[in-house]
């Protein structure tokens, strides 16, 4: 399983320091087989020396030079990331990246060796065009996606469910997950919504191999949970 956090434009360096350590030091005596990713907000990434996996929210498609606001691979390196968020609907949908800029940063990151977690998902009027608009939609979004690279972590997350406290049932998550399955070998993570109190449920669906969590994994007790309880699974 890969339980992740996507902390988003929360916490600042210090208090992500402090959640990071935490994280660490809870799984020193709470080992798990589980793959532990954290997404800190870009002025708190640091060398944190420890175990979790430390990913970029973001990044620009270049080593550095005149990208106003934007991160490249030096400032990366600095830090040894080696992971980043691709897709996010939040990027997609508040900053209006276009499928050309996601698709361009794909192929960087992928040609770099990244782990790329690459996140796809509808929004409500699109689910409720009907499942056959809701595939071409989602497809669409991972298009210049090379689905059989061997570091692609594949995320739904309907656009609807994040931050909103509803999930899809656990029929659609599973149906969904296996349409994406035929296609994909990738790990795919369910994404929108998840909390400590139904993380058990969503991890145990079908072709679920994992879950991107924001809000729910704010309070670190709850995010420190949330990796034991899929190793009971
Ligand atoms: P949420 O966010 O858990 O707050 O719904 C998930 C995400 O955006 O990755």
């Amino acid at each position: 399983m890969i339980i992740a956090t996507n902390l988003k434009t929360n916490f600042t360096r210090k208090h992500t320091k402090e959640y990071v350590l935490s994280i660490q030091k809870f799984l020193q005596s709470n080992p798990t087989t589980n793959e532990i990713i954290v997404f800190p907000t870009p002025t708190a990434l640091d060398n944190f020396n420890t175990d979790i996996i430390i990913g970029a929210q973001n990044a620009y498609p270049t080593v550095n030079g005149a990208f106003t606001g934007e991160t490249g691979t030096q400032q990366l390196d600095e830090f040894n990331i080696k992971t980043i968020l691709i897709g996010h609907s939040e990027r997609r949908h508040i900053l209006h990246e276009s499928q050309e800029l996601i698709a361009q940063k794909f192929q960087y990151f992928k040609n770099l060796g990244y782990k790329i977690v690459f996140c796809i998902g509808e929004p409500k009027e699109i689910r409720e065009k009907g499942k056959a608009n809701m595939m071409k939609y989602i497809h669409t979004q991972l298009q210049g996606v090379d689905l059989q690279y061997e570091n692609l972590i594949l995320a739904y997350e309907p656009v609807w469910a994040i931050g909103s406290g509803h999930l899809p049932s656990n029929e659609e998550i599973a149906d969904l997950h296996l349409e994406l399955r035929v296609t994909c070998k990738a790990p795919l993570l369910y994404g929108g919504s998840v909390k400590v109190n139904n993380i058990k449920e969503v991890i145990s669906l079908p072709n679920v191999d994992g879950v991107l969590v924001g809000s729910g994994a704010l309070n670190v007790n709850d995010f420190c949970s949330m990796t034991r309880y899929s190793t009971q699974n």
